[in-house]
């Protein structure tokens, strides 16, 4: 049997049995026929623990207002371009309602970092008010960046159970090269296993295909995956951005889109074949570069996907990246978008249910992979 059959069916029997040079192998595959068994090896195994279906996690973009200036990211500090919004409280929950009654099963408050106290005070209020509004029964996820040990606590005890901190890349030295000098790594990395502690369903990710990062870094990303026990993993693919200081030279040609979307749906393959049992986002970045982007996700091991829920007149201003899709569309036409997507593939949505990560269950029961 050829060497890329041994690997998957390797993988598939038994979590974390892949070696670097292993994911290194699997990484530089270009052959059409042998990414096709890569993904299908990979879906056979989002299958086993996740049936034919996706669950889905309604996205507010809260807020754009952001003290940080990553060289990547259309909300930095530095853009003057977006005008900046934030959500009030009112907005948040008839958008929290709006997502409970749609039977999203769970809902992600993402903004830019803001650390202060009347940011802090005001997320807890949030996060109070939508555990009351929906008894608890609507998954409460946190994307709000790097904050104070006893910030994540406070916000865990008003509700929130899981949060969402992206490590960006697990390579210190590129970290450094996308970023000003006043953002650690380590402080990102500290955020990460505090969040663990504090016994948030945690989860992390990377961008894939960024300026400089080798087949070697996104190798060591899945590695980092692994040995930090993430619960969850939503990663996408590096998409430039004009009025930022890494996108302005970089041209968004046809064939840096294919690049960047199959090295995107590599990395999911992998990371499905070495961790089997957490959640995997299938991100809107994916979407971004292919019509069905996130649907080849879902086929490529995925087993999450986050509708933007934000009100349509907002979306406009919170653009990471370009070429963002669903800025016109409201949740409802995203919701019966999805639908028909999913069903074309073969899958369905998993309505009404929270659907944390089988990782999380069997790491708190002895059973983690
Ligand atoms: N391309 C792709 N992803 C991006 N993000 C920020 N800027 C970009 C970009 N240009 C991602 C980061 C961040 C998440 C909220 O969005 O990984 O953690
Ligand atoms: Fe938003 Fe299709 S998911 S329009």
């Amino acid at each position: 049997m050829a060497k890329l059959d041994n690997l998957i069916e390797q993988a598939q029997q038994k979590p974390h049995s892949l070696a670097k040079d292993d994911l290194l192998y699997l990484l530089q595959l270009e052959d059409k026929g042998e990414l096709d068994r890569l993904f299908k090896g990979a879906y056979a195994l989002k299958s086993r623990y996740s049936g034919n279906s996706v669950y889905l996690r309604g996205l507010i973009e809260m807020g754009n207002v952001c003290a940080k200036d990553c060289f990547y990211c259309g909300i930095r500090k530095s853009n003057t371009k977006p005008k900046r919004y934030q959500l009030s409280l009112e907005e948040i929950l008839n958008t929290a309602r709006e997502t409970f009654e749609k039977q999203y099963g769970s809902l992600v408050l993402q903004s830019g970092e803001i650390e202060s106290e009347k940011h802090t005070l005001f997320i807890a209020q949030a996060i109070e008010a939508i555990s009351s509004l929906t008894q608890g029964k609507l998954g409460l996820t946190l994307s709000l960046g790097e904050q104070e040990e006893n910030v994540y606590k406070l916000w865990r005890e008003a509700g929130a159970h899981r949060y969402l901190l992206r490590i960006e890349t697990s390579n210190p030295n590129l970290y450094a090269q996308l970023h000003p000098a006043s953002h650690s790594f380590s402080r990102r990395l500290e955020c990460l296993r505090t969040l663990r502690r504090l016994n948030y369903q945690t989860g992390s990710g990377v961008m894939i295909g960024l300026p400089g990062q080798t087949r070697q870094d996104l190798a060591d990303d899945i590695l980092f995956f692994q040995n930090e026990d993430l619960d969850m993993i939503g990663m996408g693919p590096y998409i430039p951005h004009r009025d930022t200081p890494l996108g302005q030279n970089i041209e968004f040609t046809e064939s840096f889109k294919q690049t960047q979307l199959l090295m995107g749906l590599k990395m999911i393959a992998c990371t499905r074949l070495q961790l089997h049992d957490v959640n995997i986002a299938a991100t809107t970045a994916l979407q971004a570069l292919h019509p069905q982007g996130r649907e080849k996700g879902i086929k490529a091991g995925a087993n999450v996907i986050m509708p933007n829920v934000t009100e349509t007149r907002f979306r406009a201003d919170y653009q990471l990246y370009e070429n963002k899709p669903c800025l016109d569309e409201n949740a409802q036409q995203c919701r019966n978008c999805l639908t028909m997507r999913l069903a074309a593939i073969g899958e369905k949505i998993s309505y009404g249910v929270p659907g944390d990560p089988l990782h999380y269950k069997n790491r708190n029961s002895g059973q983690a992979t």
